[in-house]
């Protein structure tokens, strides 16, 4: 099935840039005039995946397929890696320090918002190496 890809760079030692790659992918997800629920969805769950990694893992990069029926987003960075999957997945859980937390980062509700946001996400992580998130969207045709 042919796709349309997209990569952004995350850089990692600029916070006034993060948000910026879900921005584009927004932009341009509007001019391919998908449903703005979809659009919604896929912006929230890159913001809160490209914050992560700008707050978490020193940048990275986001590869974006977008299929006739689904969007697929890859985060990748070469971070620390998440030593416990299922409790940085709870609500309101965050090892974010006081400069990120001055910064207006770290509420902790970055990784459920991706779950909800996305209709399968999967983390595969490790220690020192780095962490790979998969969102999938489905765009439901009528
Ligand atoms: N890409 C990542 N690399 C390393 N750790 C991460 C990454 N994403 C999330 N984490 C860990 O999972 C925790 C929870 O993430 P999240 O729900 O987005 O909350 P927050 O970013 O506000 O701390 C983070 O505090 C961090 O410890
Ligand atoms: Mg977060």
């Amino acid at each position: 099935m042919p796709s349309i890809h997209y990569q952004y760079t995350v850089d990692g030692d600029d916070f006034t840039l993060a948000g910026e790659a879900s921005s584009a992918l927004k932009q341009t997800l509007k001019l391919m005039n998908l449903d703005a629920d979809i659009i919604r969805r896929c912006a929230i769950a890159m913001y809160e995946g490209e914050i992560n990694m700008v707050i978490h893992a020193n940048g990275g990069i986001i590869d974006v397929d977008i299929f006739p029926d689904k969007v697929v987003m890859v985060l990748t960075d070469h971070g620390p890696g998440i030593p416990d999957v299922p409790l940085a997945m709870q609500e309101g859980y965050s090892t974010a320090g006081e400069e990120v937390l001055n910064l207006g980062f770290g509420a902790g509700m970055g990784l459920p918002n991706m779950k909800r946001s996305s209709d399968e996400m999967h983390i595969d992580t490790s220690i020192g190496v780095g962490t790979t998130v998969t969102m999938t969207i489905y765009i439901r045709t009528i």
